[in-house]
């Protein structure tokens, strides 16, 4: 490792920093990663100090033209990484100023501090756009699952007990609704992100004109109007990072979403349940069992989450009380941001594979969703229309539940003589709310598991993800 880096410790220095000192405060073997949005933001910077006369013509056509050699080097596996370099920045600007004599004008009137939080800003903006892609993809694949299995009906839980019986679609769609919001938030939080802190120098500007609309329209800092955006205060520009906050909370709060979808699953194709069947290819087997199919993918999915949620609160750690404006704590953003970006994307792709890989039990559902004390509540509501009392009505149906439990019935056998040694209101019509087509039928305001209602629910979300 060389002993000192030339961009940022020339002049005043005696000597570079030791060993073990530049290992501690490298940062390019992490944010090497942002080299494609920092050439890029380069280039921009250079066309417009070409444009205020800092370089002349020729020479920022040589600087930009270099830029994008060392891109092309880069992309090659041709580009030799130099830790002693510090970080991503001053690798590059070294090898530009190497290959190009006029790139030691690059750096007029920037700093790594508005050029870090620029190329943060770029890249998180494309993982974005990516990661909202990915998201309507896994909300296609939960709605064709349903569609699928469009007559497929199952006990819906409440404290992990069989309660009432659902459609498979309705519950699927549950998800399909928590994700919508998460897409919302995501895309919510892009507006923050896509704002150009470039022209805000360490903290306190430049004293040369710089165009700042300029280079902030090249780089499609944009809003809807197509008018450039560019932050409004350079220490906060330089210091702020709640756009990767932001996007760190999305990300640990969609977490926390795939993790309960991936909980279901596990369940759901337990043995116990064996409602579902993963395809083999998402499934992994055990080292000393030879029997054994595990979900480990819906695992992983649902430890992730811990995660995401994780790096939030190092990022949040990280800001708290710091002094304005850049401190050097800011280089730690890179690592939870890059992680939570990569965890989420992964955990949506693959949720969403595996979600397209497998196949329901209509048969097991059918059977479990089939037990009539699922449907106790319809007959309390049954005597609700013969204008009993809720509160009454609900008493009386335990009152049979218990009568029926007691004769070792299933509650759809019980006898009108029965029915009625618990209350005079029950007729023989009662006996009907045990049909579960008539049940589902019968729900028919919105968000309700309805037959009607899910299908309607169905087209429109399948309408809307085409
Ligand atoms: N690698 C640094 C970071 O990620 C870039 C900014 C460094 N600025 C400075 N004044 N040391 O935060």
């Amino acid at each position: 490792m060389k002993q000192s880096s030339p961009v940022s410790r020339s002049g005043r220095f005696g000597s570079g920093p030791g060993r073990d000192a530049a290992q501690f405060t490298e940062s390019v073997s992490f944010d090497k990663r942002l080299w494609r949005h920092d050439l890029v933001g380069s280039i921009a910077h250079a066309t417009m100090l070409g444009g205020i006369g800092v370089f002349t013509k020729a020479e920022a056509r040589r600087v930009v033209r270099a830029l994008e050699a060392i891109g092309d080097d880069i992309e090659a596996g041709r580009f030799e990484w130099d830790e002693s370099l510090e970080d991503v920045h001053m690798n590059l600007e070294a090898e530009l100023t190497r290959r190009e004599p006029a790139g030691a004008k690059l750096h007029t009137g920037r700093s790594r501090n508005d050029q870090i939080a620029l190329g943060m800003r770029m890249w998180l903006r494309d993982e974005i756009v990516e990661l909202e892609q990915e998201l309507r993809s896994l909300q296609q694949a939960l709605v064709v699952l349903g569609q699928a299995n469009g007559d497929v009906i199952l006990p819906g839980y409440t404290h992990l007990q069989r309660a009432q019986p659902v459609y498979l679609a309705h519950h699927l769609l549950a998800y399909v609704e928590m994700i919508e919001r998460d897409r919302e938030r995501l895309l919510d939080a892009f507006s923050r992100v896509n704002v150009c802190p470039l022209g805000s120098g360490a903290l306190a500007g430049s004293t040369l004109p710089l165009d700042r609309k300029q280079v902030a329209a090249t780089l499609g800092f944009e809003d809807r109007q197509g008018r450039p955006v560019i932050s409004q205060n350079s220490m906060d520009a330089v210091s702020d990072r709640d756009f990767a906050v932001e996007f760190c909370f999305v990300a640990s709060l969609l977490g926390v979403h795939l993790s309960r979808l991936a909980e279901d699953v596990i369940l759901w194709s337990s043995s116990e349940f064996d409602f579902i069947r993963i395809a083999d290819a998402y499934t992994t087997g055990s080292s000393l069992m030879p029997q054994k199919k595990n979900p480990d993918i819906a695992e992983l999915a649902r430890g992730k989450s811990g995660r995401l949620a994780g790096n939030l609160v190092s990022l949040l750690t990280l800001l708290k009380g710091l002094p304005m404006t850049y401190n050097r704590d800011l280089q730690e953003d890179k690592e939870p941001l890059f992680d939570s970006a990569d965890t989420v994307r992964a955990t949506v792709r693959l949720t969403d594979a595996m979600l397209r890989h497998t196949r329901v039990n209509a048969d097991v559902c059918a059977a479990a969703a089939a037990d009539p004390v699922l449907l106790a509540t319809d007959l309390a509501d049954w005597l609700v229309g013969q204008k009993v009392p809720f509160r009454e009505a609900h008493h009386l149906v335990g009152e049979v539940v218990a009568l029926a439990e007691s004769l070792a019935k299933p509650l759809d056998q019980l006898t009108l003589k029965e029915l009625r040694g618990v209350s005079r209101k029950f007729k023989a019509a009662a006996l009907e709310v045990f049909d579960l087509k008539q049940a589902l039928a019968k729900r028919t305001a919105t968000g309700s598991p309805g037959t009607g209602e899910v299908k309607k629910q169905l087209r429109r979300w399948a309408k809307r993800l085409a």
